[in-house]
């Protein structure tokens, strides 16, 4: 599996996730459709055209998951579809409709279009750590077999809830299409993504994973008690199950785990100019780390390669050198 003649579509390529996954596909020699809603938009995609082998192995394709059918032509003819796209609107005003219904109903499009095509083998769809452990009271350790309360989730309303919402409706939808359709369908539930990347604008869960450090106290509460996973290590857990014969099911996908403190201090060791805070509001050196087991994804034989300290570190020199995050310097105060 993935010889070099083989051509596969990536949904959502120009994002933090997409464009690492098209470089690292385009690395081993595939052939990749990458589909974008605005492909002559020079600043969004211009990091996707400078990759090493776009030239001869990349194209670029306009679809978007609110209009059905529009992913058929970058599907037709390829042996693997990447689902990586999502909408990310916290703040849409009418989430039923511009968060919700666009991805479970683009995940089914996209599913239709592998069906038409004949051509696909396997989908593998990006889902999230939202679909498992939104819930009133957190387990010790969570595994593929659980998933979010959505009654908890659309009465509590917190932020993000929409895309809680939408995720796991749009995966048990899809698990439900491909089992009456027969279609070879994986997922990979990433916990919080941190490290290194190539679009141009702040990704994200880089928002809310540097929050520490810009201080944006409305993300604190989705690292209180946090799990992680590099960039890198969960794009290669992609092309890892792309090309596993015996890969099925869903794939947690999470290397480490650690409390909003225990992240700070880290932080604070390594970039003391930032002024990282000490205290946490209801945080103490007591509260328990929640853990995500991968065991499931490591047992087939895929291994992490990034430490936490590596992730942050790749994370705040990318925003440093696309000027997203100040470059300070710091003068130690005196003993
Ligand atoms: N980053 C994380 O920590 C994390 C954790 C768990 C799961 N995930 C999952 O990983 C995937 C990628 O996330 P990301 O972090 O890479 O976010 P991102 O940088 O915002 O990428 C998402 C991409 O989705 C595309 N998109 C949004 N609405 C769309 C629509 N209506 N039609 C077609 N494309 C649309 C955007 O494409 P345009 O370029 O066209 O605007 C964007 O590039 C998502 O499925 C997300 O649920 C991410």
């Amino acid at each position: 599996m993935g010889s070099e003649s083989e051509t596969v579509c990536v949904t959502g390529a120009a994002g933090f996730i997409g464009s690492w996954l098209v470089m690292r596909l385009l690395e081993r020699g595939y052939v990749v459709r990458a589909t974008v809603r605005d492909p002559n938009n020079e600043k969004k995609v211009k990091h996707l055209l400078e990759l090493p082998n776009a030239k001869t192995h990349l194209t670029l394709w306009k679809a978007d998951l609110a209009e059905e059918g529009s992913f058929d032509g970058a599907i037709q003819g390829c042996t693997g579809v990447f689902h990586v796209a999502t909408p990310m609107d916290f703040e849409s005003k009418d989430p039923e409709n511009e968060v919700i219904k666009p991805t479970i109903n683009g995940v089914l499009d996209i599913m239709k279009a592998c069906t038409k095509s004949n051509t696909v083998r396997r989908l593998v769809f990006t889902s999230s750590a939202g679909t498992v452990n939104v819930e009133e009271t957190q387990k010790p350790v969570y595994d593929e077999r659980n998933w979010s309360d959505l009654e908890f989730v659309r009465t509590k309303k917190m932020t993000g809830w929409m895309y809680f919402v939408s995720k796991t409706l749009a995966e048990q939808a899809a698990w439900k299409f491909a089992k009456e359709n027969n279609i070879d369908f994986i997922t990979i539930i990433p916990t919080l993504v941190i490290g290194p990347f190539l679009m141009p604008s702040m990704p994200p869960s880089l928002i809310t994973g540097l929050s520490p450090i810009t201080r944006t106290e409305s993300h604190y509460r989705i690292i209180k008690q946090g799990q992680f996973v590099h960039l890198d290590d969960l794009c290669m857990a992609h092309v890892f199950l792309f090309e596993h014969p015996k890969a099925e099911g869903r794939y947690i996908c999470s290397s480490h785990s650690a409390t909003i403190l225990e992240l700070a201090k880290l932080l604070r060791e390594k970039y003391p100019e930032y002024n990282v805070p000490t205290e946490f509001e209801g945080v103490d050196e007591n509260l328990p780390n929640i853990e995500f087991c991968s065991k499931k994804l490591t047992d087939l034989g895929f291994e992490f390669k990034n430490s936490l300290e590596q992730m942050f570190e790749g994370a705040v020199e990318t925003c440093r050198e696309k000027g997203l995050l100040p470059v300070l310097n710091f003068e130690k105060t005196p003993n």
